[in-house]
């Protein structure tokens, strides 16, 4: 293929990232949440591109979008392609979308050409964990996670992921039929790196080695509302003003720390009016390391040093861990053939541990699964200037046929499945 070539469809896959960025729940701005209405039209979307290809399209009990492309011959194995098509609110266009729509263009660049294993594409509906604030609700259901505690989570409208699934006009029942097939080998994950890494190196690729272990909590202090004119500040029980002391010890705690971080994303305090001390405030809480035991170690603490604020204020603390993942490692043989692939694909190949979760983590508890990371511009993700550059995602798409190709010679491909481990070691922790 010309260079000219090259860079249409490098801009092509950029300009179906910025129109599926167009189905959104707001107005103005990104945000697609578990099966929320334009959800719809993002599956109509990519079955439209997905159609000349002649590919079997489905939609499981769990809202993720699948789609086949079948194996020279029926017997062949199968390599799972994707990432996730929900979004943070106020959201890039590239987030886990990119993932989705390189998997297609790699079908596209195929040609029609059938290989050795069947490759499904698969766009999940849930991984950030913004509705129900339990992330990963897609990938679970594949990995036969999605159990019947996840299902009765409700969001802040007090609609289950059970309702919300059947208000979609699917069947709860028929989640268990959302499992990998069991000829699946592989799982493979293109995603922005949403740092700044890749962009200090001056390197566009890179393969993940692990993926760090994250820590979810909802963190309430318990005050007592009173009014806010005739309470001197002596006998208060302020719950905003104990959350704000710890905001801030969280924020120390992890500056000290090694390789950890922490974050207080989310804030809301009752009942919320100028006039009135709040008597509640609720926060959540994310804590990541690439040593489980360091994270575990940093949540106690910082769990204790809130029972000690609100102690000292008269405040009381609860707590609800919404998620705990272990760290990941990434396939050893998957690794080691993308860094072959970006190598091939005329880059200089890079491993790097991801800070941020993916799907892949998930996956990785059933298949063995690799991830390769692309530049991101400034480092900026999360946010609307979310960007990718389009040479990167040239090199992507060169690198992601290498990989097909390699896999296709590869005798060892096909039975990667039970001999790898995703323990990860203490050397991948401490680059992380
Ligand atoms: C996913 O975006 C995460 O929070 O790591
Ligand atoms: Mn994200
Ligand atoms: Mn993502």
């Amino acid at each position: 293929m010309g260079q000219s070539a090259k860079t249409n469809r490098a801009e092509q896959v950029i300009a179906r990232c910025r129109k599926l960025a167009m189905f959104s729940e707001d107005t103005g701005t990104l945000k697609r949440t578990f099966l929320s209405a334009p959800m719809v039209d993002v599956h109509q979307e990519i079955k439209s591109w997905l159609e000349p290809l002649g590919m079997q399209v489905w939609i499981d009990a769990a809202g993720n979008f699948r789609a086949l492309y079948p194996a020279a011959e029926s017997s062949g194995p199968r390599l799972l392609i994707g990432s996730h098509l929900d979004t943070v609110p106020d959201a890039g266009a590239f987030d886990g979308i990119l993932g989705v729509v390189l998997g297609v263009t790699l079908l596209e660049e195929l040609r029609g050409r059938r290989l050795a294993f069947g490759i499904e594409v698969v766009g999940f509906s849930e991984e950030e964990g913004v509705r129900f604030g339990r992330p990963f609700i897609g990938s679970r259901a594949l990995v036969g996670m999605l159990d019947d505690e996840l299902l009765n989570v409700v969001d802040g409208q007090g609609i289950s992921v059970r309702d919300a699934i059947r208000n979609f006009g699917l069947d709860c029942e028929q989640i268990s039929e959302a499992k990998l097939s069991p000829d699946t080998v592989a799982y493979i994950e293109f995603h922005i790196e949403q740092g700044p890494v890749l962009e200090a190196l001056g390197k566009p690729l890179a393969a993940v080695e692990a993926i760090a272990g994250q820590s979810r909590l909802q963190i309430v202090f318990d005050g007592r509302a009173n009014h806010a004119g005739t309470t001197p500040m002596n006998l208060r029980h302020d719950a905003i003003a104990g959350a704000a002391e710890w905001v801030l010890a969280v924020e120390k705690f992890a500056q000290k720390a090694n390789n950890l971080v922490a974050t207080v994303g989310k804030i809301d305090a009752k009942p919320g009016a100028t006039n009135v001390i709040a008597g509640q405030a609720s926060m959540t809480l994310d804590v990541r390391h690439g040593s489980d035991d360091a994270r575990s170690r940093a949540v106690q603490e910082l769990i204790a040093c809130a029972h000690e604020i609100a102690q000292r204020r008269g405040l009381s603390v609860r707590k609800n861990v919404l998620l705990e993942q272990r760290a990941v490692a990434m396939d050893r043989f998957l690794a080691g053939e993308i860094e072959r692939a970006i190598a091939n694909a005329g880059c200089e190949p890079h491993r790097m541990v991801s800070g941020a979760g993916h799907d892949a983590m998930i996956l990785a508890e059933k298949i063995p699964a690799g991830m390769i990371f692309l530049r991101t511009p400034g480092g900026i993700s999360h946010d609307p200037a979310e960007s990718v550059a389009v040479e990167d995602v040239e090199k992507a798409i060169e690198c992601g046929m290498r990989l097909l190709d390699q896999f296709a010679s590869s005798p060892e491909f096909c039975k990667v499945a039970s001999e790898s481990s995703n323990t990860v070691s203490a050397e991948q922790r401490d680059r992380a």
